[in-house]
């Protein structure tokens, strides 16, 4: 079967198809053929040599989180899906044992990791993480949800708010930013977004987005979005962090779950402590939460959004176009074609 491998962790030219073996599902795995599977920062950190779960030792290396397709085989000890099964996976992999995974939440376990090995033909995932897709939800439209969609879930979470409530998302046209605003509309809140780009804003407004302020200047966008939020979610870190607390009301909570402007942030202690700001990281979410979600999606509460599909053997052009900053919403393989 073929599989689009990282052979170089050079950036999307490192990106190439090879022939491996089809999986075996093992006792308790099962074999998808994968329809779809969508990309996220988190490949394009590895692709780029910037990521501590993989090394040179470890190519060629086969990616890709949020697989959807069908089942072709599974183990023998393997009770809940059967062959023929359409399914999407949650990519957590937890240990089982620790506190966390007894006691929940299982995103918190502390031997956490995730599933990768989606960017190819078949792969073989765990049964127990697979969902059903729920009627009417196609493959694409599935594979877009478990990293982007079930993280933002959780972030809102993590946030305690209320309709009407007014939420900041710096970043809003990509994966997590698409979904933020999306689950933020859903839930009756006011959303403003930040984008480099005022067509990809366009696109975000008609997704949802209340107001889009068109800069990549920390002071210019503070002075744009006058007032204060209730929730910051912050998935670029870097100067977005300190913007972040600097909008956010007295109690107010900004949920921190990525790194994509800058690993390190400075924050106003202060300010901090005598307004009882709250700022929280987030990892991933709950297998719950993407059961919820697609049920959210299978009622169209929640529309998720791809931008473009691409045939296997396009896979390099796929992360191209990421590290572009071309898309709105989601990027999705799809290994049959
Ligand atoms: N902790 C977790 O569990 C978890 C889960 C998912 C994602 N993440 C993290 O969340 C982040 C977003 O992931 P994603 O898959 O949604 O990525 P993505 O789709 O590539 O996100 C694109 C967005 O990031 C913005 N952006 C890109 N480079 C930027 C820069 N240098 N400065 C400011 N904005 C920039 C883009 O802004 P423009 O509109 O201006 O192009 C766009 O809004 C990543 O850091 C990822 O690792 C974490
Ligand atoms: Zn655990």
């Amino acid at each position: 079967m073929r599989a689009a491998a990282f052979t170089e962790l050079t950036g999307p030219d490192g990106v190439g198809v090879i022939e491996q073996e089809t999986p075996e599902p093992g006792a308790d795995g099962a074999v998808i053929d994968v329809e779809a599977c969508s990309i996220n920062r988190h490949d394009l950190w590895i692709l780029d040599g910037d990521s501590a779960m993989v090394d040179g030792g470890d190519l060629p290396f086969v990616s890709g989180l949020d697989v959807a397709g069908t089942v072709r085989e599974v183990g023998a000890a393997v009770r809940d899906v059967e062959p023929g099964d359409r399914v999407v996976l949650c990519p957590n992999e937890t240990c089982g044992s620790c506190q966390y995974c007894r006691e929940g939440p299982e995103n918190l376990c502390e031997r956490f990791s995730l599933f990768h090995g989606g960017l190819a033909e078949t792969a073989r995932v765990p049964a127990d993480r697979l969902l059903a897709l729920p009627e009417g939800v196609t493959p694409v439209e599935a594979a877009a949800v478990p990293t982007a969609y079930m993280t933002a879930y959780h972030m809102f979470r993590q946030a305690d708010l209320e309709v009407g409530d007014r939420v900041f998302v710096p970043g809003a046209t990509g994966g997590v930013g698409v979904a933020t605003v999306q689950i933020a509309d859903a839930l009756g809140l006011e959303s403003v977004g930040t984008s480099s780009s005022g067509r990809k804003l366009d696109r975000v407004r008609e997704l949802g987005l209340d107001r889009g302020v068109e800069s990549t200047d920390i002071d210019t966008i503070r002075e744009a979005v006058d007032g204060r939020f209730d929730a910051v979610f912050n998935h670029l870190g870097g100067e977005y962090t300190g913007l972040g607390q600097s909008v956010l009301r007295r109690g107010g909570t900004m949920v921190v779950c990525g790194r994509t402007a800058g690993g390190e942030s400075t924050v106003q202690v202060a300010d901090l402590f005598l307004q009882h700001k709250r700022v929280v990281g987030s990892t991933m979410g709950t297998q719950g939460d993407l059961r919820r979600l697609l049920g959210l999606v299978a009622d169209g509460e929640v529309d998720p959004v791809v931008d473009e599909t691409y045939p296997l053997g396009e896979t390099d052009a796929a992360f191209a176009a990421m590290q572009d900053r071309d898309q709105v919403g989601k990027l999705v393989v799809r290994p049959q074609q």
